[in-house]
């Protein structure tokens, strides 16, 4: 039994008046999300900043949605359980497709361990709206950074079920862009994603 149908609970959508396509021609770009996903330290939040703020400059509208901050609001009744993940990715997931459809270009830095839930997060949105960035690091360099001090804690025992320590972490198969941050700069990663979205034609070329 699957779940019961929009119908089956008398509900109707409603389409509003200003559209997609008006929203994006008062901003002069469209909307999109950037996925980026990774372990814990990779430098996801790192290169979503640096990208927005050159977004910013140029006039472009952005929104970053980060893991850590969802987590103190929207998600803060989840854990780092399989399906307490599985059901951060998912809320997500829809709040990316809402910015898209607002015409917003939306950074996402969230782990995004499993496979099928950035799959599923690609899926829900149109053909040429959602970007895989992985921002690859090698575990070693990841935990050698330690930013906030969690993998010293996870190798201690003190956090359980830590990604890359002993929680899984699925690489991405076909992400549009992979940024290894252990040798790029923040900047040079974000140069990177913007390149991309100039040359699929989210924002206007140079
Ligand atoms: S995800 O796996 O569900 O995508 P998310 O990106 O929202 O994770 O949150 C990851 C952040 O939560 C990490 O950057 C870290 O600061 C913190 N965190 C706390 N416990 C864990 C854990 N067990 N595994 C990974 N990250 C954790």
């Amino acid at each position: 039994m699957g779940k019961p149908s929009p119908q089956d609970r008398n509900l109707t959508w409603h389409y509003h008046e200003v559209t997609r396509d008006d929203r994006q021609k008062i901003l002069g770009h469209r909307g999109a999300t950037i996925w980026f996903t990774g372990l814990s330290g990779s430098g996801k939040s790192t290169v979503a900043d640096a990208v927005a703020s050159r977004l910013h400059d140029m006039g472009v509208l952005t929104a970053i949605l980060d893991g850590d901050n969802i987590r103190h609001g929207l998600n803060s009744d989840l854990g780092f359980s399989p399906e307490d993940r599985t059901e951060n990715i998912r809320r997500i997931s829809e709040v990316a497709k809402l910015f898209t459809s607002f015409g917003v270009v939306n950074l996402l830095a969230f782990i995004s361990p499993y496979r099928a839930g950035r799959d599923g997060a690609r899926k829900i949105q149109e053909e040429g709206d959602f970007f895989e960035v992985y921002v690859k690091v090698p575990l070693d360099v990841a935990e050698d950074r330690d930013p906030k001090g969690l993998y010293r804690k996870a190798r201690a025992g003190e956090i359980k079920s830590f990604t890359g320590i002993d929680a899984p972490y699925e690489e991405p198969e076909n992400p549009e862009l992979v940024l290894d941050t252990s040798k790029l700069s923040p900047g040079e990663s974000a140069e990177r994603v913007i390149a991309m979205l100039r040359q699929k034609g989210v924002i206007p070329a140079e």
